[in-house]
């Protein structure tokens, strides 16, 4: 969304030219990034389950100038409902969206399930992208040049779709479920870009290991945090630098359907976990399971 190409596209535009929506933007990359598009003028709505985190945005938002151009929605997107009550805020409030950027996560020490009766981090971190995606489209498809940004972990080869046990009632450990998750995301980019990439081109992005905020480690052991923000004080990449990349995707988004990057570095789409018959395979059987849970069916909301 160059500053020239950018227009008021809502009823109460403030002073942002450019609509952005950020789930996962109370903490760590997606906070910086909520805060970093409202400096340069954007719009943004942030997107997190914890109403506290929201006012705490909103509160920083107003002390930096910012406040007339930072909102907060609260959802849980580990829900389905919770992701069609986004889709509907978003689509009523705005008459279009230029980006969506996806970067909500969480760990889950023990599997748990959602009150859809999906493993938890299958369905906050892969199935809520499909869902906002695809919910989502009609209004990024009237931006005026728009993207989509799903910040996972591709690049990566290591873990895999368990095609017979998505929902990993048999095999569940935390970094299971999170590289499925983050094959999930790689294939997800596979299968929006193939359908809608000429017009919302779809990017992923992989940020590194990136010294981002405490949300998604909250419900793992305090030992195995300290670890981690340990090992991140020294090893970890600053927030700033990791989004850098973000800004850019969202200032001049790519011209082709698809585009993936590691830290940087393009990604080769020839790579195994973006197989183009996975990620239909994949969209089928999200297809499939989606059409099994009562919230969704009874809800055709452009959502499917
Ligand atoms: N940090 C890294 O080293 C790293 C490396 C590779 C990839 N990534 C990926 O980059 C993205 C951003 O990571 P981060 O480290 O910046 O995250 P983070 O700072 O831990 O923040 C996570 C965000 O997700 C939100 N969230 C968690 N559960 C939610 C739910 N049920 N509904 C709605 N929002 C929810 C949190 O808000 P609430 O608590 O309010 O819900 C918070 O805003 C993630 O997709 C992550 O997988 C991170």
């Amino acid at each position: 969304m160059a500053d020239q190409q950018r227009k008021d596209t809502g009823t109460d535009a403030g002073p942002g030219v450019g609509t952005v929506i950020v789930t996962g933007g109370t903490d760590g990359m997606g906070r910086a990034l909520v805060l970093g598009r409202a400096a340069r003028g954007d719009r943004v709505l942030a997107v997190g389950s914890n109403p506290a985190k929201g006012e705490r945005l909103i509160a920083e938002a107003e002390d930096s100038g910012l406040g007339d151009r930072i909102g907060f929605l609260a959802a849980d997107l580990s829900t389905i409902a919770g992701n069609q009550e986004v889709i509907e805020h978003v689509t009523a409030e705005y008459k279009s969206i230029d980006a969506l950027v996806l970067a909500a996560n969480r760990q889950f020490p023990e599997r748990t399930e959602t009150s859809d009766g999906l493993e938890s981090t299958f369905a906050l971190y892969y199935l809520s992208r499909y869902l906002l995606g695809h919910g989502l489209r009609s209004a990024l498809a009237a931006g005026s040049n728009p993207v989509i940004v799903n910040i996972a972990g591709v690049g990566l080869t290591s873990g895999r779709i368990h095609w017979d046990d998505l929902q990993l009632q048999n095999r569940y450990r935390t970094i299971t479920a999170q590289l499925q998750a983050g094959r999930a995301n790689d294939l997800l980019g596979v299968a929006m870009a193939e359908r809608f990439g000429r017009r919302v081109p779809y990017v992923l992005y992989h940020p590194g290991f990136t010294r981002s905020g405490d949300s998604a480690m909250e419900r793992m052991n305090p030992l195995t945090r300290a670890l981690i923000k340990t090992i991140a004080r020294v090893a970890a990449r600053p927030v700033e630098k990791a989004i850098a990349p973000v800004h850019e995707f969202i200032d001049s988004p790519p011209a082709v359907p698809l585009t993936a990057v590691d830290r940087g570095k393009p990604v080769s789409l020839d790579l195994e976990t973006l197989s183009p018959s996975a990620a239909r395979r994949l969209a089928d059987a999200t297809t499939e399971l989606l059409a099994d849970q009562p919230t969704h069916a009874t809800r055709q909301d452009g959502s499917r």
